[in-house]
């Protein structure tokens, strides 16, 4: 037999030493602990990757049901996601909010796709809007506060960042991209968190998946000259704690015209609310148990990231807990008409009492001292009862609460109603006991 030449024979040996490499890279890599779910990373991502679609090619299932949001415009008795403008149906609105941009525009809120389109379009955005407003609504948000700091991001006005933000929600908003662990992104969750002594990295996997929505369907102001975005939590998260906290550092977000009242907006504390002690909250229930349940595709079973009403996919969301699924949906109608119906007669007590407010303050002689308590009856109770009008639930969150807090919103109402009569009355009568 012929030797084999030389180059053949290295030919050979490089084929069987690449061979031998190949194997041993194959026996490294199944040897790798598996990620979540079986998934083999495709691509390593970048910390705080701003783009979903990188993070898609490792998790096809998460991305394409995040991708469904964008579209999932269907509309709920009370909730869904058409953009149906609030003020078209509720006309007491515009006299609730009248003088702040809530009177101009107030649409039902979409999914996370939608989340940027939506306030580039809102009239409420104008020139005097801080970047602050962008803090819920983007997956550039993580890197740039890691960058800039959230002061300096929160100092630049609205226009500046435009720019720098191209991304809707996504999955830089809510996990981390090294573990795919789920983790408090936003800074002033991470204070409020603090404020109260919590450290949300002790939290369990459980708990993290409620909390890890509180990045953004939360109260929250802008502080101070610097806009600098804060949950006001640092006395409790109930509406009684969270009214004291405003009354202490005598926050206003607008001035209402007729009644001179320094008013709150409330943004979407459904965190708030929830937590509240609910029976699903008190029973180890998430928000993701049933805003993002198990779904299957094939042998791939995922957690869906389609985030909408849980009235759209109830034996999903509801069926994993309760054999008769029919029956608790149908306890979510009777619920929301319930706190509807409560918090339509709030909203006549609240008018009333502007009516009331304005005509007194008209009057001659009138008396100024009850008038400002009239007032100040006025600003809380329009907070309780927004606290319940923005939340996202009709009050299914947590019915009990809500019925509770719209309750103290009519008395106080109706008392500031009582007062500001007095007050027209002029000093003299008013001082009577
Ligand atoms: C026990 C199940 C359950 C839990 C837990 C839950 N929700 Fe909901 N959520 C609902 C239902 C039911 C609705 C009402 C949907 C409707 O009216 O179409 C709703 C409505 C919403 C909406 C408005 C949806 C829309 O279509 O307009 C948002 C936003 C929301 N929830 C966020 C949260 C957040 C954040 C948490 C945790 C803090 C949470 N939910 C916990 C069941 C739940
Ligand atoms: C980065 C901020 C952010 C995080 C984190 C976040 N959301 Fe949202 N969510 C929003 C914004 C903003 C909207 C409204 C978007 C719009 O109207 O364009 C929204 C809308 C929704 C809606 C309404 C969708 C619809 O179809 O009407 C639901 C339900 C919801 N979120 C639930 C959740 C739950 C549950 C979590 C936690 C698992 C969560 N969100 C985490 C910002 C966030
Ligand atoms: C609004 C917050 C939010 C966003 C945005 C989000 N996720 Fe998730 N994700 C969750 C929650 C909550 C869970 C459930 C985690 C748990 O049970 O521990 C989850 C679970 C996962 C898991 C674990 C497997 C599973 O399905 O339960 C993977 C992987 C994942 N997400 C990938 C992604 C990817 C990729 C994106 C972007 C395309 C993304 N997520 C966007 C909140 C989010
Ligand atoms: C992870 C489990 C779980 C999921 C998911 C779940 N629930 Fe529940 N639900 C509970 C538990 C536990 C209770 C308390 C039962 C009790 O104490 O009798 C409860 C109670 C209720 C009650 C009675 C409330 C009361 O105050 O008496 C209603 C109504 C209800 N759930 C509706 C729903 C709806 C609608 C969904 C889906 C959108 C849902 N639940 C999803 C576990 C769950």
């Amino acid at each position: 037999m012929k030797k084999p030449s030389l180059p053949v024979m290295i030919v050979t040996g490089i084929i069987l030493a690449l061979s031998a490499l190949v194997i041993a890279l194959l026996v490294f890599i199944s040897n790798q602990p598996k990620p979540m779910r079986g998934v083999e990373p495709l691509v390593v991502i970048a910390a705080m990757e701003p783009d979903s679609a990188q993070w898609g090619l490792n998790f096809p299932n998460q991305y394409s049901t995040l991708l469904k949001t964008e579209t999932n415009n269907t509309r709920t008795a009370f909730g869904g996601s058409e953009p149906v403008d609030k003020l078209a149906v509720d006309p007491m609105l515009k006299t609730l909010f009248a003088g702040y941009g809530f009177s101009k525009a107030y649409d039902e809120d979409r999914g996370h796709m939608n989340a940027l389109t939506d306030v580039r379009n809102t009239p409420r955005v104008n020139e005097t809007t801080p970047a602050t407003c962008y803090s819920c609504k983007s997956s550039d948000n993580p890197k740039l506060w890691d960058e800039m700091g959230m002061a300096a991001y929160d100092k630049m006005s609205f226009a500046d960042m435009t720019s720098k933000i191209t991304e809707p929600i996504g999955c830089a908003n809510c996990h981390d991209a090294a573990t795919m662990r789920l983790v408090v992104t936003n800074p002033a969750l991470d204070e409020a968190l603090k404020a109260q002594g919590k450290d949300w990295r002790t939290f369990t996997r459980q708990e993290m998946r409620t909390v890890v929505c509180a990045n953004c369907h939360v109260e929250y102001y802008f502080a101070g000259e610097g806009k600098y975005l804060t949950f006001p939590w640092e006395k409790g998260t109930t509406a009684e704690a969270m009214m004291a906290y405003y009354d202490e550092i005598q926050f206003k977000d607008w001035e209402h015209p007729q009644s001179k009242t320094a008013m709150i907006k409330m943004q979407h504390p459904d965190y708030e609310l929830f937590t509240a002690d609910s029976t699903h909250y008190k029973a180890g229930v998430a928000c993701a148990d049933c805003h993002m349940p198990y779904t299957r595709d094939g042998a791939a079973k995922f957690s869906s990231h389609d985030v909408k009403s849980p009235l759209l996919m109830a034996s999903q969301s509801c069926g994993t807990c309760h054999t008769d699924v029919d029956y608790v949906v149908e306890r979510v109608a009777a619920i929301q008409k319930q706190v509807n119906d409560t918090m339509l007669a709030t909203e006549r007590a609240i008018v009333d009492a502007i009516g009331a407010i304005e005509t007194a303050s008209k009057a001659a002689g009138v008396n100024t001292a009850l008038l400002d308590e009239a007032r100040q009856m006025h600003r809380e109770a329009q907070m309780r009862w927004d606290l319940i009008a923005a939340e996202n639930s009709m009050g299914f969150h947590n019915p009990e609460e809500a019925l509770r807090i719209l309750a103290t919103a009519t008395d106080l109402a109706r008392q500031a109603q009582l007062k500001a009569v007095q007050a027209g009355l002029g000093s003299s009568q008013a001082s009577q006991p």
